[in-house]
């Protein structure tokens, strides 16, 4: 069989996140993030699971750089807690989370793997919560003090950083539909949270760049490809509506330095003027050295008046499989968005810094996990990735979501996306299927065609 294969310095490397695996959720100093105090709250995450055990990384951490050697990952992309290195989220420093993290990258880097850190993954202080979280812009000064301590501790170990992750979802799951900590129901509020954390973002990136370090750094955004149903008029508009909310609103001011015209005019009419200060889209405009993008799939939508400002409405279909977030499988949408991100939005180097799928992943008799279906989405996204690359798109690296099976948010641990399963009752971990043709493909960089 032939492959493809990819340039030679491609990345290949698998993703996580603090409160997602690590548990120690009061250990050596902690202070309690939102995410703590959310899934401590009943009826908020399913079967009332939280993250204060997780996948016990904390104390595994050895285990598991062990595990990614052995699957040769050239990075290993993970989030620091902000809870862990300023308890109160700005202020004292804790010199025990500190201590934690420079262990793991330690031996990250005695594995021969390169650390990625992403600065904000969601797990926001909670007494910064209780001075109004990322709504209150005093917010965006904090995330610039607590990016400092980390580019000072760990700038010259880590050289690939991520200011934010999915600020959309941060902004509108957290703040607008409230199935994510905070768990607030107000647009406007998610709004001027979205802008918030894009200023917070190039501030930070800005400070990187005064400390005169050699790494890159970016941002990551949830990012999918939008398509009408139909041709007609009223389909094709929702889908731009659609697209503007879900990708624009974020990529428009990084990259054209304003909000999308039309979506902003209705948010206007709707809900009023934001606070964006003078200056503000001038900073969100400075550039950074890449993009990260979270693909998972794609949006296909209708017009429907009774569908909500954006009158769209998200349609499944027959033809495709879907995974068990109900997520459609769509590995075209990834080669779309790509063509459309270099074409239309920047020429800066991209990463795919998250691409997976969950499953119902069970353990077999013989201990094995046969996740074939998870190697089938993996394979069919690599191949549209490799065809953008060869069609000029400047792509430098994928990572696989996840790592291992870990607290999936309001879905707790009831959804696997990892290619190490891991058992919540010993914390044992076991390499899938997917795990092991992951290997693979790193070591011939390349994929079966
Ligand atoms: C995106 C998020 O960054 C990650 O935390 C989450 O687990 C995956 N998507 C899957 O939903």
């Amino acid at each position: 069989m032939s492959k493809l294969y990819f340039p030679e310095d491609f990345v290949w490397g698998a993703a996580t996140a603090s409160y997602q695996i690590e548990g120690a959720y009061q250990k050596d100093g902690k202070g309690e993030s939102i995410w703590d105090k959310f899934s401590h709250t009943s009826g908020k995450v399913l079967n009332g699971d939280t993250g204060d055990i997780a996948c016990d990384h904390y104390h595994r951490y050895k285990e598991d750089v062990q595990l990614m050697k052995k699957l040769g990952l050239n990075s290993y992309r993970f989030s620091t807690s902000w809870p862990r290195i300023l308890p109160q989220g700005t202020g004292k420093v804790n010199q025990k989370g500190l201590d934690f993290y420079k262990r793991l990258v330690d031996e990250l880097l005695e594995a021969g793997i390169e650390p990625a850190i992403t600065l904000y993954h969601w797990d926001l202080p909670q007494a910064l919560q209780d001075k109004g979280g990322w709504g209150n812009r005093d917010t965006i000064n904090y995330f610039v003090e607590y990016s400092q301590i980390m580019f000072e501790h760990f700038g010259n170990l880590v050289s690939r950083w991520i200011t934010h992750n999915e600020p959309w979802v941060v902004a509108f799951l957290g703040n607008s539909t409230g199935e994510h900590a905070p768990g607030f129901k107000d647009h406007k509020l998610a709004l001027q949270v979205a802008h918030n954390l894009l200023v917070s973002h190039c501030l930070a990136a800005r400070g990187f760049r005064e400390l005169g370090l050699e790494g890159e750094i970016g941002i990551t955004l949830n990012l999918n490809s939008v398509y009408p149903l139909t041709d007609s008029k009223e389909d094709q508009q929702a889908a731009e509506l659609v697209n503007d909310y879900n990708n624009d609103w974020f990529l428009d001011p990084l990259f054209k330095g304003k909000y999308p015209d039309k979506l902003a005019q209705i948010y206007r009419e709707e809900y009023g003027e934001l606070d964006i200060k003078a200056g503000d889209m001038e900073i969100i405009q400075e550039p950074t050295d890449f993009l990260g993008i979270n693909y998972y799939s794609r949006a296909l939508v209708k017009h429907n008046s009774e569908a909500g400002l954006l009158q769209a409405e998200y349609m499944r279909t027959e033809e495709s499989g879907y995974t068990a977030m109900d997520w459609e499988i769509y590995p075209k949408g990834l080669y779309d968005l790509l063509m459309n991100l270099y074409q239309n939005h920047t020429k800066l180097d991209l990463y795919i810094t998250e691409n997976g799928a969950a499953f119902d992943d069970q353990v077999a008799a013989d201990g094995k996990v046969y996740d074939q279906r998870r190697k089938d989405y993996l394979k069919a996204h690599f191949i549209k990735a490799h065809q953008a690359i060869e069609a000029g798109v400047p792509l430098k690296g994928y990572y696989v979501w996840s790592l291992m099976d870990n607290f999936e948010w309001a879905f707790g641990y009831d959804r696997r996306f990892g290619i190490i399963h891991v058992n919540y009752d010993t914390c044992e971990r076991t390499l899938k299927e997917s795990a092991h043709w992951y290997k693979e493909v790193i070591t011939n960089n390349g994929v079966d065609k």
